[in-house]
């Protein structure tokens, strides 16, 4: 049985879940493969890959599936004028675009028959993407990993606020690491559920083993948003989020703006996700971290979130049966 939503009949997806695009993570061809194949929406990473890279990727991820895939990329990434021409030369299903405006762009790809969805970390950029006519928006919440709001707004309201300002599909990014939060998302009125951080603790996921473990070890309080003010970004704690914690507590922010600034780019996710410095690197995971407590294969991932999706529909609906019965009431 397919799940169908307004977006996944448009995507051409069986199951409206969409696996985050992730730096490192999902840079590579095996995870994005695994997903759309299942049913999901894969999505390849742009962000940290070399244009000659991405061109050899975009060959492979088209040859691995015959589902919709999408090419994630960040619209301020160095160079992303060479990316988008090789990503145009691939014609994706779908482009999920973050990080930038996407009125400069949108009419080559839909010209090209590319889907593009925009993620937004504020309900005012959303209004704005879905007027300049962009297929869905990403609602991404405090919750989740990557760099998520500063405003602190949680997925549960971000949803609710973006749905009130726009008129395209909405799309919910940040906590759900299970089909019971994706069933809690889709009755809030997202169309389609992205989730990161589950797909991160995958067998394909392209991060280091020591990432992986150190990922798995935290509990939901172990991350914390670093560099509020600055794109901040959700890591788990280590010692680059207690040097952050300390130069915050010495106002370092307000009284060396640069020396934050140098503190918070010293350390990066390629420390820790390619070179397993998960001491000093960013471990970019959300808050989802604490549910998860295990690496299986993708397809297995998906398989369970199927299920447990439908077991949380069947939940609610023997509920509703509960609530409509006038014998419960009596
Ligand atoms: C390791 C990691 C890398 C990420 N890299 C990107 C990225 O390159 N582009 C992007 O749009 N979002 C990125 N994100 C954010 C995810 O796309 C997604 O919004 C987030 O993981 C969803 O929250 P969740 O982790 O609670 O599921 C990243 C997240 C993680 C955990």
């Amino acid at each position: 049985m397919k799940i169908r939503t307004t977006l996944s009949a448009r995507l051409g997806i069986d199951y409206p879940i969409i696996q985050a695009g992730m730096s490192w993570a999902s840079s590579n061809v095996a995870l994005p493969a695994a997903v759309s194949n299942a049913g999901g929406l894969g999505v390849l990473a742009a962000g940290p890959m070399r244009p000659h890279d991405l061109r050899n990727a975009l060959a492979e991820l088209k040859a691995s599936t015959d589902r919709p895939w999408a090419v994630n990329v960040p619209l301020y990434r160095k160079g992303v004028e060479e990316i988008l021409d090789i990503v145009a030369e691939a014609r994706p299903p779908v482009i999920i675009a973050s990080q930038g405006a996407p009125g400069d762009h949108l009419k080559r790809f839909h010209d090209l028959g590319s889907r593009w969805l925009h993620v937004t970390a504020f309900p005012k950029h959303a209004e704005k993407a879905a007027r300049q006519g962009v297929d869905g928006v990403i609602a991404v919440g405090v919750e989740a990993g990557g760099h998520p709001p500063d405003d602190g707004a949680s997925t549960l309201v971000a949803v609710r606020r973006i749905l009130q300002m726009v008129d395209c599909p909405v799309v919910a990014s940040g906590g759900a690491a299970d089909g019971y939060g994706i069933a809690a998302l889709l009755a809030l009125g997202a169309d389609a559920v992205q989730l990161g951080t589950r797909f991160l603790m995958t067998k394909e996921a392209g991060v280091h083993d020591d990432y992986k473990q150190a990922v798995l070890a935290a509990d939901v309080g172990d991350t914390m948003l670093a560099g509020r003010g600055n794109l901040p970004v959700r890591c788990v704690r280590n010692e680059f989020t207690d040097a952050v914690l300390q130069a915050e507590a010495a106002a370092l922010p307000t009284s060396d703006p640069q020396a934050w600034k140098d503190l918070l780019s010293a350390s990066t996710l390629k420390q820790a996700a390619f070179d397993g410095d998960v001491t000093r690197g960013k471990v970019e995971a959300g808050q989802t971290a604490g549910l998860i407590s295990d690496i299986p294969p993708a397809a297995e991932v998906m398989a369970r979130l199927i299920d447990e999706l439908k077991e949380a529909f069947g939940r609610v609906e023997a509920m509703s049966g509960r609530v409509n019965s006038r014998s419960e009431f009596a």
